[in-house]
């Protein structure tokens, strides 16, 4: 008893002295004051090497904090599908843990194919509860570089070839994310284009390329969304590392856009000591120990951010000034996540997220080709047969970063025997792409060997048709080297491992095949006319196979709109030198250096303004139903139109005009439509696409019922970039306003004349 007394008199004692009477507690512990003020408060009880160990690793995905005044670590995961599985503290495998098995949402391909904000929102939300749960406070993504070539291994992890669909998705995406105390770091901050000699070639473009195709998105989930983190990528724009490029990073991220958050740099892509301290990062990442080469003893003191710059504020070539900023970024991020004045609990594999994922992923599937097959008919008793390694090779581990550990992942296979309880569903190969099933020492536990010939497969495969009600082949990319993977890039736009025969056999003893492409980016398909439909499916995380099945099935009647082009041949696109892709060796140059020679003209702006025929266009993407489109209405704002020349900046997003329709569905099921808005420049003049994706909507309608929608056209969507003047400009002229389906099935045109 006596002793029990003792013990509760010291815990008085104790809390006497550790919980202050009210105003007592320091400002920077106090979560009823503003992060402003909290910052402003910690920053001076900080020691130089306190701020100087906030802004470098203590481990792969930490920074240290200051343990002292009970401020703590920061942890980063990535992104940008799913939560990373935990990984030792100076290796990439994983760590072993049992409890960090992720939600594994779908490839950020498929969620700009969705073309909906709300699903970019509940993507976002949903992700950063998963980060919260698991304590991290930096989330790495989403990413949104452009698809500037669609052999870049990255491009599933992207948001596709245009500007303002990227810039449109991932500001709510953002939002969701942050919305539970984790910051949203966009990546790879700018111009990483390519994953082949990604760390060692020089992006080389003017400016008004820069700021009107590779810029956007970046400025709007910086300016519009608020992201708290950016990522610097690997390459160098314009000759120099892009983790502090000066013109990247303090001039227009920091400078023009006002930018507040932490520059975090890509893993190991600091590469030099007196750059990293001025230019504008924040926080360095490692890809080894020591940042740069390989493992060392102390190997976080080694970073470029560590000792040397200590060195350099002890001997004078460095200023606290930019100490100062480094360390009151990453103090507000604290702030506004781990030490938020609202505490965020998150929720993990929750019911909820799974069935986020499936209706997003289902969301995302394109419906690109249907001669009537779909959505599929097969009778009980029937007979399915489905072809193809796609079918069921499990596709969340792999591909690089974003590889995940996830509870449960389901194949299109097995959704399909789910969804056609009474069918006879058979499988067969058809081909052999990708047996691995490991990444970073996560398993699949798949066993994907294969004895059987190339021939062998194929004949197998007619054989299995004969008799079928139906057959679906699954096939497309996957995430090993050279596919949809980091680090390395594509060779071709066709289908890998001799695919596209396969296809052409099949289809030629079943005209009705039904192909489902899975890939992250896009892929060529010469043998489009002979199949019976052709849907692009994505990778869709754990709920892969049932989103697939729900589209298949008709349970979810297809809504999604390609997020880039499908090109006929590689050849027919821009980049035709290797000075424009993959880069060339200079003399007197270190780096590789790459020339973005076609300018503006990505995507689409290529194909049309060219008159090259594609694939499948931008914004392509059918339903089960049919639209009208009817009783448009062009309202023009006149005098706010007349515009000056340059635009002032604050002017960009004031609303000229406004386009409204009706959109009826005459078909007989529930659908909804993605609605775009392009413009189309006046003749003459400096050189610009023949048109650009300027709004769009997606607008649910019934059967039968119509919806009306409308969509605003601001300042913004007839301006170009004056290099000369470094501003926006509006050339004066008719411009047409095109309102379609696609970029190229335009339904309605109006004009606007703009003095
Ligand atoms: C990737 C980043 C990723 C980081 C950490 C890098 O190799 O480029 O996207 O966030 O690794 O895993």
């Amino acid at each position: 008893m006596k002793r029990l007394t003792a013990i509760i008199a010291l815990a008085a004692a104790a809390a006497a002295c550790s919980s202050p009477k009210t105003g007592d507690v320091p400002v920077y512990l106090d979560p009823a004051r503003s992060v402003e003020e909290r910052v402003a408060d910690a920053l001076p009880r900080l020691t130089t090497e306190e701020k100087v160990a906030l802004t470098h690793a203590q481990s792969k995905f930490s920074s240290r904090g200051v343990p002292r005044l009970g401020i703590p670590e920061v942890w980063c995961t990535d992104g940008p599908h799913g939560i990373r599985p935990e990984v030792l503290w100076d290796e990439w495998d994983q760590a072993g843990w049992t409890n960090d098995s992720c939600t594994a949402f779908p490839a950020l391909s498929c969620l700009a194919a969705t073309w909906d904000r709300d699903m970019a929102l509940l993507f976002g939300r949903s992700i950063g509860q998963e980060a919260r749960y698991r304590k991290k406070d930096i989330l790495l993504g989403p990413g949104v570089n452009i698809c500037r070539t669609p052999l870049n291994g990255r491009n599933f992890e992207y948001m596709g070839e245009d500007p303002f669909l990227a810039g449109q998705m991932v500001v709510p995406y953002v939002t969701g994310v942050q919305e539970n105390g984790v910051a949203a770091c966009v990546k790879h901050f700018a111009v990483n284009n390519q994953e082949v000699r990604r760390t060692a070639t020089s992006s080389n473009l003017d400016d008004r390329t820069l700021y009107e195709i590779y810029l956007p998105a970046f400025e709007a989930a910086v300016r519009k969304g608020g992201a708290w983190a950016i990522m610097g990528s690997y390459n160098l724009y314009n000759g120099q590392f892009n983790c502090h490029n000066k013109r990247l990073l303090l001039d227009i991220l920091k400078g023009e856009w006002g930018f507040d958050g932490v520059v975090v740099s890509d893993w190991g892509g600091c590469r030099d000591d007196d750059e990293a301290i001025v230019n504008g990062l924040d926080m360095e990442f490692g890809t080894w120990t020591n940042g740069l080469t390989g493992a060392a003893s102390d190997g976080y003191g080694n970073y470029h951010l560590a000792n040397p710059y200590l060195q350099r504020l002890a001997d004078g070539r460095a200023t606290t000034k930019e100490l100062d900023d480094k360390a009151t970024r990453v103090l507000r991020t604290i702030f506004r996540t781990s030490m938020a004045s609202e505490p965020h609990f998150g929720s993990f594999n929750s019911p909820e997220h799974y069935a986020a994922a499936r209706k997003i992923a289902a969301a995302g599937t394109v419906l690109l080709q249907n001669n009537g097959v779909l959505p599929l008919r097969v009778p009980d008793g029937g007979k399915l047969v489905v072809i193809g390694e796609n079918a069921v090779k499990k596709m969340v581990v792999g591909g690089g970063s974003s590889s995940l550990k996830t509870n449960y992942e389901i194949a299109p296979l097995e959704a399909l025997q789910e969804a056609f309880p009474g069918a006879n569903v058979v499988w067969e190969r058809g081909y052999v792409g990708d047996t691995s099933t490991s990444y970073n020492k996560v398993d699949t536990g798949q066993d994907l060997s294969e004895s059987r010939s190339a021939s062998q497969l194929l004949a197998d495969a007619l054989k299995a048709v004969e008799g079928a009600d139906a057959v679906v082949f699954i096939g497309g990319l996957n995430k090993s080297e050279g596919q949809d993977n980091e680090g390395t890039d594509r060779s071709d736009t066709i289908l890998p491992y001799g695919q596209g025969e396969v296809i052409e056999a099949i289809a030629a003893a079943v005209p009705s095949l039904v192909v489902v492409n899975i890939s992250g980016s896009p892929v060529s398909m010469p043998w489009a006319p002979k199949v019976g439909a052709i849907v692009q499916g994505w990778y869709g995380g754990s709920e892969t196979g049932h989103a697939l099945a729900d589209v298949l099935t008709g349970a979810v009647n297809p809504s999604g709109k390609l997020p880039f082009t499908l090109p006929a041949a590689l050849s027919d696109g821009p980049l035709k030198t290797e000075r424009q892709y993959p880069g060339i060796r200079e003399e007197g140059k270190e780096w590789w250096q790459e020339y973005y020679d076609e300018g503006v003209f990505v995507g689409y702006r290529w194909y049309d303004t060219k008159g090259i025929p594609v694939c499948f266009p931008f914004g392509h993407g059918l339903s089960y139903t049919t639209f009208e489109y009817a009783a448009e209405k062009l309202s023009k704002a006149a005098a706010a139109c007349s515009g000056s020349y340059p635009v002032a900046s604050d002017a960009l997003d004031k609303v000229v005009a406004s386009v409204s329709l009706s959109v009826k569905n005459t078909g007989s099921v529930d659908g909804a439509e993605v609605v775009q808005l392009y413009v189309a420049p006046p003749a003459g003049g400096v050189e610009r696409p023949a048109k650009e994706l300027r709004g769009f909507e997606k607008v649910f309608v019934e059967a039968g019922k119509a919806a009306s929608v409308s969509i605003d056209v601001p300042v913004r969507a007839f301006t170009r970039f004056d290099e000369a003047s470094h501003s926006w400009v509006v050339d004066p002229g008719e411009w047409k306003v095109l309102v379609g389906s696609s970029s190229a099935d335009i339904r309605w045109e109006g004009t606007i004349n703009v003095k």
